[in-house]
């Protein structure tokens, strides 16, 4: 089926299930690592390595496949529950990933975003962190947005104190405040809403990522675990998706945001 964007649609033209375009915004829960090392005797830490791995062959066939923005699910705010060496290896994986990685990313035209909680994260990731988004900020190839220490409702609560401070500054009547104007306060305000969310392992749940963004976000849910997750495993939830019927709550099909 030939891609077809809104602009090329007649108003009055129902598009019907198999016509949506490719999605802007692919977000990603990259689950499994630690069941793909133990069905193969191997430590948990080898999963999340071949994760990264998983990771670099996905950010890539993002931007091939003409992807704008593609979200992932590093480290969650629930995630400082696992055992500390679990912990420590995940925040080594995360320094490894930028120092090692950040040089070609920027070369690819990679314009690397960062969501979630910076504070009580050590001080050399909250600046590697900065360094990766400054670096890249005016590329435009695709965007990585980078959710690390994040939390959907946390992230919905930081935006409602916002809120709440414009208000008490009296720079805002508490009836004007809208889901508009809340999503303007959130983490990704300035970026289109996921078009697909999908998710490795099996497991299907939404586990606290993009909780608000997520309304009206098509789901997948891929039966691999995520270091096996390759091009065709994306270019496959990108076929399930453009077989989906999208009607944002309306009674017509409409291709996306
Ligand atoms: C889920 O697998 C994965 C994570 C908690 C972390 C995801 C991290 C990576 C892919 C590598 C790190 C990348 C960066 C950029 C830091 P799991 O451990 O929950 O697997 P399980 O459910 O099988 O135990």
């Amino acid at each position: 089926m030939v891609p077809r964007s809104t602009s090329e649609v007649a108003p009055t033209f129902t598009p019907a299930a198999g016509d949506n375009p490719v999605p802007r915004h692919v977000a990603i829960i990259m689950d499994g690592n630690g069941r793909w090392a133990s069905a193969r005797g191997l430590p948990r830490a080898e999963g999340h390595r071949r994760g990264v791995e998983a990771l670099r062959r996905t950010v890539r066939a993002a931007g091939e496949l003409g992807i704008e923005v593609l979200t992932i699910f590093s480290f969650s705010a629930e995630n400082w529950s696992r055992p500390a060496a679990e912990i420590t290896e995940l925040m080594g994986l995360l320094r490894r990933f930028i120092r090692n990685d950040l040089a070609e990313l920027h070369g690819a035209g990679v314009r690397v975003r960062v969501i979630g909680e910076r504070n009580g994260l050590d001080p050399d990731i909250r600046r590697l962190l900065e360094e990766a988004e400054e670096l890249t900020r005016d590329n435009a190839r695709i965007t990585l947005v980078v959710a690390f220490n994040y939390g959907a409702r946390q992230e919905i609560a930081r935006a409602a104190r916002r809120v709440a401070e414009a208000v008490a500054r009296g720079e805002i009547a508490p009836e004007a405040i809208t889901a508009e104007l809340i999503a303007t306060k959130l983490d990704l305000a300035d970026l289109p809403d996921p078009d697909l969310i999908i998710r490795t392992s099996g497991e299907q749940r939404l586990s606290n990522f993009l909780l608000w963004q997520a309304a009206y976000s098509e789901l997948v849910f891929v039966p691999i675990f995520w270091p096996d997750f390759d091009r065709v495993a994306l270019e496959n939830a990108l076929a399930e998706y453009r077989r989906r019927e999208r009607r944002f709550g309306g009674l017509v099909a409409r291709t996306g945001s």
